[in-house]
């Protein structure tokens, strides 16, 4: 029986395995982790994230090849294939502070690596690192081998939260980089046969190993680049009566563009994009390449532009004051179907609003009290390095609340802001939530998700990313 071990059982790590585990009976698929209170939850029937389809699969496999264990150096020591999913966040202090990857996480699970091994090991880079990691793991293991052989396989992966368990089931493609050695070779065909129980083999791609840790930054950079040019483009619309959402329609019709990933929103968030195209621009930098670096900036330059847009529309809306003005925020996950807060844009308003002394009250279906409390007292960059937290300071602790649901939310609010898309929002009594509001009863939305004609005909003054503005709204100046 192959053996695999996957080091993180993070937002990738845990759903990734828990795939292959389902679709390989034959592998038997130990996750580990360092956190203790992590693999308890993977044991247990809360799980430590939420994804849609992710208990059955995991409900399906556990405790027959599906594993998740605190116990590291063992299963490493077991494993034929190792996969390397831990977080490689951005770095918040030294040599390339605010850019560059902090591959620290990473190092320390290579040491462990070489140090526990007792066979030959396939090492599979799963976490998204700089290009030219491969290079600096192999040095690590081959400085500490006894003699051990290990290959380095690059495997990113692309899948999204909130689909993570259909893009696992059906992805788009499979990268797989690897050495141009024998040895090289086949460790590749030893990953291909894992993806090949069900993913189509012409879905597998094989390139060599920069090529593979270079595609996912890649990826991730024209994503995010496709977001803050619909998100510059819906800056345009407001000032100039167009309508985003028809923009986007007539230009993603255009087959050589496509119709994805062009919403408009208040910005983009979650834990990879902004992580991944500043690791970008760090890495063009350091070969010299600065406009290559500044052309990929602006990317991230648009989204903090939009972001804050939105905070002072919101602001310049109200009579340009929120202070002591009770504002409902709806959704505070970076998108809809998660409850994950990394990078939210909703961090950046609700600060922004706290900033002009706001009361927020907070909801979210899926994110906890004790995360909203945690994200608003963070510094940027601070989410992924657990021993940064700071406590809420008292008045912030004063300024905001979580509610229970929109209503109670909602309830003698002065404005309301969606930040994420969630479904239920779009079914809410509208009218009963007016009726709750202090007036003028404001909606900002950042998700493009309310019906803008029927919100106002109800008597709500609305905002909506790349809509032709309400009245009121393009007679209040001081728009920046
Ligand atoms: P995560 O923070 O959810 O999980 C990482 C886990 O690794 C944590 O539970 C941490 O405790 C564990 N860990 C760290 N060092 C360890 C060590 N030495 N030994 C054992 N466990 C250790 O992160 P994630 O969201 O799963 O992301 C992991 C990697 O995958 C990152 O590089 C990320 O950029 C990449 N990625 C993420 C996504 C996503 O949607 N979240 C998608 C594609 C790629
Ligand atoms: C992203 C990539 O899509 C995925 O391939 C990679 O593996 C990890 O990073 P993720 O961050 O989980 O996935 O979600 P994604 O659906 O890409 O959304 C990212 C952000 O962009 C969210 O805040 C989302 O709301 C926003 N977004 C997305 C928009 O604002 N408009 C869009 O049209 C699409």
């Amino acid at each position: 029986m192959v053996k695999i071990c996957c080091i993180g059982a993070g937002y990738v790590g845990g759903p990734t395995m828990a795939v292959i585990a389902l679709k390989c009976p034959s592998i038997e698929v130990a996750v580990v982790d360092i956190s203790v209170s992590r693999i308890n939850a993977w044991n247990s029937d809360e799980l430590p994230i939420y994804e849609p389809g992710l208990d059955e699969v995991v409900k399906q496999c556990r405790g027959k090849n599906l594993f998740f264990s605190t116990n590291v150096e063992k299963h490493v020591s077991e494993a034929d294939i190792i996969f390397v999913s831990v977080n490689t966040p951005t770095k918040t202090r030294g040599l390339g502070a605010g850019k560059a990857a902090d591959l620290t996480y990473w190092e320390s699970a290579a040491r462990m690596i070489a140090d526990v091994s007792k066979s030959d090991k396939i090492v599979v880079e799963k976490s998204t690192v700089p290009v030219k990691t491969a290079e600096a793991i192999e040095k690590i293991l081959s400085h500490n081998s006894k003699g051990i052989k290990y290959q380095i396989l690059s495997n990113p992966e692309f899948l999204a939260e909130g689909t993570a368990i259909e893009d696992l089931f059906k992805p788009d493609r499979v990268l797989i980089g690897g050495r141009d050695t024998p040895g090289g070779q086949k460790a590749i065909h030893a990953l291909r046969d894992v993806y090949a129980h069900w993913v189509p083999q012409d879905r597998i791609i094989c390139t060599n190993l920069w090529s593979a840790e270079l595609s996912k930054l890649a990826a991730n950079a024209f994503l995010a680049q496709r977001i803050s040019s619909v998100n510059a483009m819906s800056a345009l619309c407001e000032a100039t009566g167009a309508n985003v959402t028809q923009v986007s329609h007539a230009v993603g019709r255009d087959t050589r563009i496509g119709p994805k990933f062009l919403n408009a929103s208040v910005g983009f968030g979650g834990s990879c994009f902004q992580k991944d195209i500043l690791n970008l621009v760090y890495i063009c930098e350091c070969n010299g390449l600065t406009e290559v670096a500044n052309y990929w900036k602006q990317v991230i330059k648009v989204n903090d532009y939009q972001k804050s847009r939105f905070v002072n529309r919101v602001v310049s809306s109200m009579f340009n004051t929120v202070s002591g003005k009770k504002i409902a925020i709806l959704g505070f996950a970076f998108k809809k179907d998660t409850g994950d807060t990394r990078e939210t844009p909703a961090i950046d308003v609700c600060k922004g609003l706290l900033g002009d002394k706001a009361n927020l009250s907070i909801y979210d279906p899926q994110v906890t009290m004790d995360q909203i409390q945690k994200d608003l007292s963070m510094n940027k960059f601070d989410w992924d390095h657990p021993i940064h937290l700071q406590p809420m300071s008292p008045t912030t602790v004063k300024q905001v609340s979580v509610a229970w649901d929109a209503y109670e939310a909602a309830k003698d609010a002065h404005g309301l802001c969606i930040l994420t898309e969630w479904d239920e929002f779009r079914a809410l009594d509208y009218q009963k939530i007016f009726n709750s509001m202090q007036k003028p009863a404001f909606v900002f939305d950042g998700r493009n998700i309310v019906d803008v004609k029927k919100l106002r005909e109800i008597g709500f003054i609305v905002y909506s990313i790349g809509k032709p503005l309400d009245s009121w709204l393009k007679d209040m100046p001081a728009m920046a």
